[in-house]
């Protein structure tokens, strides 16, 4: 006979999930029964050797698939990877760790199939559903960024943080080359990225506690959201890496004038020392925050750091006399000295940004 196609893809993203991916499979093949369903495990070559674990378990079920990422971290593109591999006719996406219930792909599968929802959100929030035993403030920071999200993708759901739901394949595929792959926001992205006509409901369920092991979405997470929203808000003009950047140059301005005021004003150093200075501290400044923040889940760290500083200040030393170059030329051709200075520093901050994405960041 042969082998029969999976009617539901179930994408499971892992980061050190070893000690909770057998009870999860076992859970799901008991709440999914007659379904033939597959899970696609997308590891980013986990420490604790989850990705092993899940190969050792497709030798006794073929079922279980392991996608196993070398060299990026990050929940979303993980997610991405792992439905555009699917050909089943549903996809649904969920947490390893047992936090999201299995029984609730049932449900939420059944409505796919009776064509009652192309897309179906496991939701906290309406009634029936529950967070479980969250504190205050966590849940007061979910509240928050739903109620942000409902503004980027003005669609009334109740629950867009969820990382539980399922949809038909073929509304993924339709926005698949729309999707940011920003952060950890999945869900947010799909329904901000996906046609209108789509048809979006949402089932309850208690998000339960952690099986095994701990949370990795501690740091980065509010810094990573707005990233998103603002890429799906003006990401259509221009790349929000790039607004991110100069975001972060602006702050090095104030860096900049920090150092020079301490030095020149206060401690009564020459100018051209004090200028020099406060110029290396606020590149040093600038690159480290960017590594951090515009490149979140790419930082570079040991010697790549440093490595990457060097080719960071080099290209903003080009950058630099770019914008000296460019500023003096529009000012002896008549330019208002303001607008002169503006244009060179337009200039200087883009071309940091596009070089250092390629030579300091690898990115382009
Ligand atoms: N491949 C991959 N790469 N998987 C990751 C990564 C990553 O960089 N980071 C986290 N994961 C996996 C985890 O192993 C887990 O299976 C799942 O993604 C969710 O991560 P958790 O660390 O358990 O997140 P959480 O419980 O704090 O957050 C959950 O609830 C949020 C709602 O408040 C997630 O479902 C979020 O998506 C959701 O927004
Ligand atoms: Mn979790």
């Amino acid at each position: 006979m042969a082998f029969q196609p999976a009617d539901l893809s179930i994408v499971i993203p892992t980061f050190n999930e070893r000690g909770n991916l057998p009870e999860l499979i076992r859970r799901i093949d008991a709440a999914l029964g007659d379904i033939r369903w597959e899970a696609i495990i997308v590891d980013d070559d986990s420490p604790d050797g989850t990705a092993d674990q899940a190969r050792q378990m497709y030798l006794e079920d073929a079922r279980v698939r392991c996608i196993h990422r070398l060299g990026r971290r990050g929940l979303s593109s993980a997610c991405i990877e792992g439905m555009l591999t699917s050909s089943a006719r549903f996809l649904a996406v969920m947490d390893a760790d047992l936090q999201h219930d299995p029984s609730v792909l049932r449900t939420m599968y059944d409505m796919l199939a009776a064509d009652e929802a192309d897309l179906v959100i496991g939701s906290r929030y309406t009634s029936g559903g529950s967070v479980g035993q969250w504190d205050g403030r966590r849940l007061a920071i979910s509240r928050l960024a739903t109620r942000l999200s409902n503004l980027a993708t003005k669609r009334p759901v109740a629950d867009t943080m969820s990382g539980f739901f399922s949809l038909k394949r073929q509304v993924f595929e339709d926005c698949a080359k729309n999707l940011s792959s920003l952060g950890f926001k999945i869900l947010l992205d799909i329904i901000a990225s996906c046609k209108e006509s789509v048809r979006i409901r949402e089932v309850p369920y208690t998000f339960g506690a952690r099986l095994s092991g701990e949370s990795k979405l501690s740091t980065n997470v509010a810094w990573e959201f707005l990233l998103l929203l603002a890429d799906k808000m003006v990401g259509k003009y221009l790349p929000v890496r790039f607004l991110a950047f100069a975001f972060i140059g602006s702050l090095g301005v104030g860096v900049h004038f920090l150092v020079l005021t301490l030095m020149f004003k206060v401690g009564k150093a020459p100018f051209a020392v004090s200028q020099a200075t406060a110029t290396a501290v606020a590149i040093l400044f600038n690159f480290s925050l960017n590594n951090v923040l515009t490149y979140a889940g790419q930082s570079l760290k040991g010697a790549a750091w440093f490595r990457g500083l060097l080719t960071f200040y080099l290209i903003c030393g080009i950058g630099a006399v770019a914008n000296v170059g460019v500023s003096s030329y529009l000012f002896v051709h008549d330019t208002y000295w303001a607008i002169a200075a503006l244009a060179g520093i337009l200039m200087s901050v883009v071309w940091n940004y596009a070089v250092s994405a390629r030579y300091t960041w690898k990115t382009a």
